[in-house]
């Protein structure tokens, strides 16, 4: 919930001041909050099976529930997954909002689309509509004694 908040918070604010800087804030500030948030051996963060940015690094176990997000649009459901070392993960699927659109949508304005490509030359993350799978937020921590 925290990560959520904080990245909605930090979207809000860079989207107040428009929407090329808020790619800034989207680019700068979700690494920031990911790190911050992952204390006392846990770690969080979000991926999605079309990428923006290459580096978004998320551990092994949760590409195979990603993959079963993309192969079933019915299955929408959080999941816990039990992990080695006492440790559990959890997936939550991402779907796009309305106000995702302007980076994420079929159409971008073009000061938009030059600063994403200029960004990010291999970006996948366009093209979306209302309510699909956008990604995954995930977080590994460790199982209660
Ligand atoms: C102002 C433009 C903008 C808006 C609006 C926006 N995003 Fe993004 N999004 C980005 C950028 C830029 C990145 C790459 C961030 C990075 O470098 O890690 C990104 C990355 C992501 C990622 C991480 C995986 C990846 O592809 O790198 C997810 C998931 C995501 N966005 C979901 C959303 C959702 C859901 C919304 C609406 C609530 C949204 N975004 C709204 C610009 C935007």
């Amino acid at each position: 919930m925290p990560f959520k908040q904080d990245l909605q918070e930090a979207l809000r604010l860079g989207l107040a001041q428009g929407p090329v800087q808020a790619i800034s804030a989207c680019q700068l500030q979700a690494p920031e909050i990911a790190e911050a948030l992952s204390l006392d051996g846990m770690s969080l963060g979000r991926t999605s099976h079309r990428l923006r940015n290459p580096a978004t690094a998320s551990p092994e176990w949760v590409r195979p529930v990603l993959e079963d997000y993309v192969a079933s649009s019915s299955d929408r459901a959080s999941r816990i997954v039990v992990l080695p070392n006492k440790r559990l993960g959890y997936v939550e699927p991402i779907l796009l909002q309305p106000v995702c659109l302007t980076c994420h949508g079929d159409v971008l304005a073009p000061d938009i689309e030059s600063r994403i490509n200029e960004l990010y030359p291999e970006d996948r993350a366009v093209g979306f509509r209302v309510g699909d799978l956008r990604g995954v937020f995930w977080i590994e921590f460790p199982a209660e004694e």
